[in-house]
């Protein structure tokens, strides 16, 4: 299973990253699932702009990271908390690469706080990026919070209780993305999902 892990944090070596490193590692420790890490910090896309799908050179890159988001069978979005919000790239992604790519593909939420917070992207997630994509968010989702304690690579810059339970619970959500990513598989081979006759959410 091809599973593709979005990093929507603007800062090149961030603590969102740190965290899709660790849930790759546990799916590659759950069987043979290989894992795509898009982060927007370390390659950034450009604003959408009216050029997109034209020749212009800013969107020379498009069709090959298309390819790669077609290419996945589910999806881990992670947000950290900017401001009690998502950050731009994030939504930016959404923006660029919007349409049949996500359609009736399971997506986890993860929000990303250096202190309690975390929630307010979970939300912004679930009300806003999915009408057009028909991305199909699980209603399980991700809060790292302290995110510099936990899910650490050097263990000893972890929290040790901290840690312990975000790893259980985090383990917990990616089983449930595998069996969600198998079992909506089925639903858009059925041929009930086909977007010919609304590309668009209502
Ligand atoms: C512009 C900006 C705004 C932030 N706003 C919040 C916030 O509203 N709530 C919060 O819990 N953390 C906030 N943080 C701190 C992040 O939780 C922290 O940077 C954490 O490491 C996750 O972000 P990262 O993935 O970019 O590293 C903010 C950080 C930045 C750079």
């Amino acid at each position: 299973m091809q599973i593709a892990i979005i990093v929507g944090s603007h800062r090149k070596d961030s603590q969102s990253a740190k965290v899709a490193r660790f849930l790759a590692d546990q799916l590659t420790s759950l069987g043979e699932h290989s894992c795509w890490i898009c982060d927007l910090g370390k390659d950034p896309l450009p604003l959408w702009d009216e050029e997109i799908g034209s020749d212009a050179p800013q969107w020379s890159g498009l069709e090959a990271l298309t390819e790669k988001i077609d290419a996945a069978d589910a999806f881990i979005m992670i947000a950290p908390e900017w401001h009690g919000m998502v950050p731009a790239a994030l939504k930016n992604f959404f923006l660029v690469c919007g349409g049949a790519s996500f359609a009736h593909k399971p997506a986890l939420p993860v929000g990303v706080s250096v202190g309690p917070g975390g929630t307010y992207p979970i939300n912004e997630l679930r009300t806003s990026s999915y009408k057009n994509n028909r991305l199909c968010y699980l209603p399980e989702h991700l809060i790292v919070r302290n995110c510099m304690v936990v899910m650490n690579e050097d263990a000893s810059e972890n929290d040790e209780g901290e840690h312990s339970y975000i790893s259980e619970r985090s383990l917990y959500c990616m089983k449930q993305l595998i069996a969600y990513a198998d079992a909506l598989a089925q639903v858009r081979a059925s041929g009930a999902a086909d977007l010919t006759p609304y590309p668009n959410g209502m």
